[in-house]
């Protein structure tokens, strides 16, 4: 499908569904499903993988292991910076720097294009997983690994009530939280992981750039995973706006 029409669609089925439907009313019937906001979802949009509010991503139609992110320098929520989303930047330091090849908590990103009459870029970036795709042990195994136990351990996580969805999100939390801490925070003594160290100091370092206007924009829907054979690595996907 063409980007334009991919785009018309993304506006289309915008402005059709910023009213909630009633669940109840469509109750049991198949051909309506449903995004995390309760918006219908159909055609094309079946097939993302997720969306922000600068960007909708899809799988890549041709390699299963790469995606296509389309975005936009101004998010559906209208945020008024003069330029909202800084994926761009970010995507361009780490690809004009080789930081994907450095240090393996960067997103890979092949290819950037721009479709000037829609403003929209398109990036074909390796195909990533939400915190959702790991269990909870593999959760708590990449908390222990990459920050120090105490440290994290001193926060109270979890409600003995809670149900296991709910301590999972939370085990993501204690992920997120920790590398906020560390970033936005400066603890960098919390990670005990070199590698994540490395890759800490490296966007630190860019951060505090006079020339930058950054800020850190870190939670469980901008920090993802990438599966390997040595278990999963966590990707700093989109974690600048
Ligand atoms: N490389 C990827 N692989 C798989 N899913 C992705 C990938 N990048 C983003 N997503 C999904 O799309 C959502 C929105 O992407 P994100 O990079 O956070 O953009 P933004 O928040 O700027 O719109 C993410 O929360 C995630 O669910
Ligand atoms: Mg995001």
């Amino acid at each position: 499908m063409k980007l334009k029409q991919i785009i018309k669609e993304q506006i289309d089925h915008r402005s059709i569904t910023t009213r909630k439907p009633d669940r109840e009313l469509y109750k049991g019937d198949d051909s309506f499903e449903y995004d995390d906001d309760g918006n219908i979802i159909s055609g094309q949009d079946k097939e993302r993988l997720g969306k922000g509010s600068f960007s909708v991503v899809y799988p890549d139609k041709e390699d299963p292991h790469m995606v296509k992110k389309l975005g936009r320098d101004v998010g559906n929520k209208g945020f008024n910076r003069k330029k909202s989303d800084f994926f761009l930047e970010y995507a361009k330091w780490i690809t004009d720097n080789n930081l994907a090849s450095k240090n393996i908590h960067f997103p890979r990103i092949y290819e950037t294009s721009y479709d000037e009459e829609n403003d929209i870029h398109d990036y074909k970036m390796e195909r990533l997983q939400p915190y959702t795709s790991l269990s909870s042990e593999a959760l708590w195994g990449l908390a222990k690994k990459y920050f120090d136990r105490e440290l994290i351990l001193k926060k109270k996580w979890f409600n003995e009530r809670d149900d296991q969805d709910t301590n999972k999100f939370n085990l993501q939390v204690m992920i997120t939280d920790s590398l906020d801490d560390v970033l936005t925070y400066k603890k960098l003594d919390m990670i005990r992981d070199s590698e994540l160290l490395k890759a800490a100091k490296l966007v630190s370092s860019e951060v505090n750039k006079p020339s930058r206007t950054w800020r850190y924009d870190i939670h469980s829907d901008n920090v993802m995973y990438r599966l390997t054979s040595v278990g999963p690595q966590l990707v700093l996907s989109d974690i600048i706006y």
